[in-house]
């Protein structure tokens, strides 16, 4: 197009990119690239100033990539990495959408008021896991971060080295990692704690994964249960399987240095994984990180949000990993976001979601006249 066409072309959609508010997030969900890129479309970007300061992006960048700085809670399309607090929600135009983590599995309550203020609201938990919309998937992004920060977080708490060392001095063994539920933040648990030289087991109950934990180098731990359930998660175990699984585990626990668990079931607790006394059998200086202490945790002593140190093993639970790497952690989630947000975009720039899409239909939690 020629720029006079361009000139010519009327506005297309507005998209806003708030200041992250909840404590400790330093993510933005646009970053300057991904704003030249909806640039091109088309759409125009308003960063409230100081958004992208967590992630260590001045607002500078942003005007240089063709934002504005200014207020972006008018605008057509809101962008967030956290779900709103009902502060936000308040500030959200009726008939606008938005687009950001909503917990809508969680936080009922979130979705309700949304309604309630006339708002078309997308969440990226519900974008269907299918491969056309992989570049969506902000789950993936930011369970890679989690899965890679979780090692590195055990390394530094263990009491051991993580690779086999030779030295004048003696050979030090390898320490053993077991990662306990390998979705994407276990797959990258398991690569991460393998390039530091440790010896990798993965267990998950949906067998289909044995593959992969194979083709990364580490051991399938088999106990027998499948629980595989819809669109590629897993479902909640019955009483009995849940009894069998933890009895296995605890036996297979005490022999490994580092256990790494990421289990999770959409909308349920957490399930425990690593009993009582399970880290009471482990040996002293041993590391347990419980990624998912958001939900209650893996391991029956986590303290969500706290690293504790119980039969001297070290159980540490961080919350929001990925905002402890905010600056790849707001890159790929700003792809994700803009991937998703182009999928509703006319020609002209302007939103008009296609309801028939299967992308959009799932991940939409509440429409505007619903
Ligand atoms: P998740 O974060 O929901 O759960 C993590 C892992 O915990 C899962 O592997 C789950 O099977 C496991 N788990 C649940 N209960 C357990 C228990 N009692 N004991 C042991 N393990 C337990 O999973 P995530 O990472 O979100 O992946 C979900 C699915 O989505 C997977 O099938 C994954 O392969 C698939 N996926 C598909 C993509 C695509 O585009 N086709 C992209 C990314 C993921």
């Amino acid at each position: 197009m020629s720029a006079d066409a361009a000139e010519q072309r009327p506005p297309g959609a507005t998209v806003g990119v708030p200041r992250e508010s909840g404590s400790g997030e330093r993510r933005v969900a646009l970053v300057p690239k991904v704003v030249e890129r909806l640039r091109s479309k088309n759409v125009s970007v308003v960063v409230e100033p100081g958004a992208g300061l967590g992630a260590l992006i001045p607002d500078e960048l942003y005007v240089e990539a063709g934002a504005t700085i200014g207020d972006p809670w008018s605008c057509d399309v809101l962008v967030k990495v956290a779900p709103p607090t009902a502060e936000e929600i308040g500030r959200l135009r009726s008939g606008s959408t938005l687009i950001g983590f909503l917990a809508p599995l969680t936080s009922p309550e979130t979705v309700a008021a949304l309604r309630e203020a006339g708002v078309t609201a997308f969440a990226m938990e519900s974008i269907p896991r299918i491969s056309r919309a992989q570049s969506m998937d902000a789950l993936s992004s930011q369970a890679n971060v989690a899965g890679y920060k979780a090692v590195l977080l055990a390394a530094e708490r263990s009491t051991r080295f993580f690779p086999m060392l030779t030295t004048a001095a003696g050979t030090v063994k390898p320490a053993t990692a077991l990662v306990l539920g390998v979705g994407v933040a276990g797959l990258q648990a398991l690569a991460t704690a393998k390039r530091l030289g440790a010896r990798t087991t993965g267990y998950d109950v949906r067998p289909e994964v044995a593959d992969q934990v194979r083709s990364l180098g580490a051991q399938w731990l088999d106990l027998g249960i499948d629980a595989a359930g819809e669109g590629g998660y897993a479902r909640e175990l019955t009483e009995a399987e849940r009894a069998e699984q933890q009895k296995r585990l605890e036996e297979a626990i005490t022999g490994f240095d580092v256990v790494i668990t990421t289990a999770l079931v959409p909308g349920r607790k957490a399930p425990t994984l690593v009993t009582a006394k399970a880290v009471e059998g482990m040996k002293p200086g041993s590391v347990v990180v419980d990624l998912a202490g958001e939900t209650g945790g893996n391991c029956e002593l986590t303290e969500p949000g706290e690293t504790v140190v119980r039969h001297d093993v070290t159980i540490a639970s961080p919350l929001n990993l990925p905002a402890g790497m905010p600056e790849h952690a707001s890159e790929l989630y700003a792809r994700n976001v803009s991937a998703l947000l182009e999928l509703m975009l006319d020609d002209g720039g302007a939103v008009a979601p296609d309801w028939s899409d299967e992308v959009l239909a799932k991940s939409c939690v509440t429409r505007e006249a619903e």
